[in-house]
């Protein structure tokens, strides 16, 4: 397959007085054409950043990327040219009418005025925006806005498109449509995607493959099923009568299941462990012997959260905590998510 996407050792740093922010590190990307990728991790983990430097709109610090073929430091209007960016922020003038700003987008990438126009129809009609042509950008709704911009990115139908977390701000309605707008797109135009998202289920269900980022560093790349299985192992999800006897037992898994990832949120203790469904029973035995029985028990497999907490030790999930056994020194320590 063709290299769409190549970075070696990309750098990013910002510096704010004495302070020096290290947003992306040493990042090594090789994506091919075709491919569909998300770029996977929490708040402030690089993702925007890194994205930024592959549309030409920051520049590097240090290292190198190819982008089609263009350098991004070198080449930046090839790179632009060749790319659709539908970014965190709104890219359409708020006074402007959508058709309107969505054929001057045409234009400035070179379409023929004709050729915008029925471009920005085809966009409207499968987007669900058609009854909203005329209308100012800024009485949409926060969806219609969301595909607008999805439309703003493909008017020049790009072989490669990036999007910045494009389903933050959508209810679940339109979350839905507009992955499966993405999937379609994708399927008619064979467009590269690059997306970012800190939602689980949609990189799960979207993405071919996952790169998951946290601190500016690539801590795994691979398919979501190949990284529930090497990374993450059956969960135990438990829940007590109230939250005392879920720290107990909390602490009880740990002590008992040093290798295994302990999580309490209220109510509510998960034990993730290799092989933990063959477990069960011992598990339970060994709280039943501290006076401690769980209202509920469930075994799962894995979610990317899952492999997002063993390769961290924090969950992408908020208001969870992580309690964590270190089996040589004793030492336990909870880290908020
Ligand atoms: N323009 C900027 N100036 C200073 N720091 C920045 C800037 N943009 C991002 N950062 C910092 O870089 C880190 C990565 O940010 P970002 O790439 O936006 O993360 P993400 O998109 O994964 O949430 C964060 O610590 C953020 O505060
Ligand atoms: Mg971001």
């Amino acid at each position: 397959m063709d290299t769409m996407i190549e970075t070696r050792g990309l750098t990013k740093e910002f510096r704010s007085g004495k302070k020096t922010v290290t947003a992306v590190k040493d990042l090594d990307l090789h994506i091919a054409t075709g491919e569909m990728v998300a770029l996977l991790g929490p708040n402030g983990a690089g993702k925007s950043t890194a994205l930024r430097m592959l549309t030409t709109l920051l520049a590097p610090t240090s290292g190198s990327a190819y982008v089609a073929g263009y350098d991004v430091t070198s080449d930046q209007h090839a790179v632009r040219r060749a790319i659709g960016y539908i970014g965190q922020g709104n890219s359409a003038g708020h006074a402007q009418r959508v058709n309107d700003e969505l054929v001057a987008s045409g234009r400035a990438y070179g379409l023929s005025r004709a050729g915008s126009r029925a471009r920005a129809d085809e966009l409207l009609e499968s987007l669900g925006l058609t009854e909203q042509a005329t209308q100012k950008v800024m009485t949409l709704s926060g969806g219609q806005r969301r595909r607008l911009d999805i439309a703003m990115g493909l008017i020049h139908s790009p072989g490669l498109l990036f999007l910045d977390e494009p389903s933050t701000g959508l209810d679940p309605q339109n979350r839905a449509n507009l992955q499966q707008h993405v999937v379609d797109l994708r399927r008619k135009h064979g467009a590269t995607v690059v997306l970012t998202t800190h939602y689980l289920e949609e990189a799960d269900s979207l993405a071919e493959r996952i790169v998951v980022i946290d601190h500016g560093q690539v801590v795994a790349d691979d398919s979501p099923a190949a990284l529930k299985s090497r990374h993450a192992g059956d969960r135990i999800a438990l829940t007590f009568a109230g939250p005392d006897e879920a720290a107990r037992a909390a602490q009880r898994a740990a002590a008992a299941h040093p290798a295994a990832q302990v999580v309490q949120d209220g109510t509510a203790v998960d034990v993730q462990v290799a092989g933990g469904a063959a477990m069960v029973t011992g598990f339970l035995a060994d709280l039943a012997s501290s006076g401690l029985a769980p209202a509920t028990v469930e075994v799962a497999r894995p979610t990317l959260d899952d492999v997002f907490l063993a390769l961290t030790g924090r969950s992408l999930r908020e208001g969870r905590t992580d309690i964590r056994t270190d089996a040589r020194t004793d030492i336990t320590e909870e880290v908020a998510a």
